[in-house]
């Protein structure tokens, strides 16, 4: 059985390279998307492509993916803690440093271990009283905890309980928006009292029609949901939300191989507040 999943992996894998490859040339995208276009050539490539195809949901994505995930998020083998910003964390600075002294409470959101934590409070004047609360998978949170004492952080809380973003003042949405299936709006909507501040960093939309993809990060593959751009920042205005910035953090893009011309560039960054 696990030669046979080896076997088909490989060819995936190969494909996808393959239609990446063609997915560059103005020519090959027709190619790709004239075959798309005909249903027998949409099941034709859907079959070579199998988990590296295009889904209409997260949920499809991720059962397709499953026996090829490597451990998928909960494999978190690469773990870096890197204190370093990326480019698009500048963006989030802009934002964020002369809003911190009143920013008392806030809550990551797919925080991993607390990277933006270590990160951020290297770059913003982070309250002295301040609590930044950490969610994520239990792996992270108990490596995150583990991590927190042996470094003796009294800033820094782990919990599995997303409710508790419940009246914070900032929330943090970085690289992880496109790992939830609840549109973030619909979330925030059924809070009692909404976030003042919103940071969306790292996640790539589209300005199409929403659908889902893997990623094939080598070590694991996990599937990820982009959420339409427009649907998205009009969907926080219902909510009362202005949006104060948007920006691109280049340094991430996503190909999506079975559609080339719905590949993400760049991943967008979002900074929310409540009006
Ligand atoms: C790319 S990392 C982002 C880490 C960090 N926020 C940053 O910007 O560098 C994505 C994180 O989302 C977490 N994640 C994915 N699905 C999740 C879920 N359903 N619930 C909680 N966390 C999740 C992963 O475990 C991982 O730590």
């Amino acid at each position: 059985m696990e030669a046979k999943i080896s076997l088909r992996d490989t060819q995936i894998v190969w494909a996808a390279k393959i239609f990446r490859l063609l997915g560059m040339l103005a020519s090959g995208r027709r190619l790709i998307e004239g075959i798309e276009r005909t249903g027998f050539g949409a099941t034709m490539c859907g079959w070579i492509l199998g988990y590296r195809r295009s889904f209409r949901t997260l949920d499809e994505a991720e059962k397709a993916v499953r026996p090829y995930a490597k451990g998928g998020h909960e494999n978190p083998v690469r773990l870096e803690l890197s204190r370093v910003a990326k480019p698009s964390d500048y963006a989030a600075f802009y934002y964020l440093r002369d809003r911190m002294p009143g920013i008392k409470t806030i809550f990551d959101m797919g925080g991993s271990v607390g990277n933006l934590y270590y990160c951020y409070r290297d770059y913003l004047p982070l309250d002295a009283d301040a609590i930044w609360t950490v969610h994520d998978l239990p792996e992270y949170v108990q490596m995150g905890r583990e991590m927190a004492s042996e470094k003796g952080e009294r800033n820094l809380q782990f919990t599995h309980d997303l409710q508790r973003v419940d009246g914070v003042d900032l929330l943090i949405v970085s690289g992880s928006l496109h790992y939830f299936d609840e549109p973030l709006p619909a979330f925030i909507e059924k809070l009692k009292q909404r976030p003042r501040y919103i940071l969306i960093n790292r996640t790539p939309l589209t300005d199409g029609p929403e659908f889902a993809v893997v990623q094939d990060a080598g070590y694991i593959r996990v599937a990820c949901k982009l959420y339409n751009r427009s649907k998205l920042i009009d969907d926080f205005r219902r909510l009362g939300y202005g949006v104060g910035g948007e920006w691109q953090a280049a340094e991430l893009g996503l190909t999506v191989v079975d559609r080339p011309s719905s590949s993400v560039g760049a991943y967008t960054g979002l900074w929310l507040e409540r009006q």
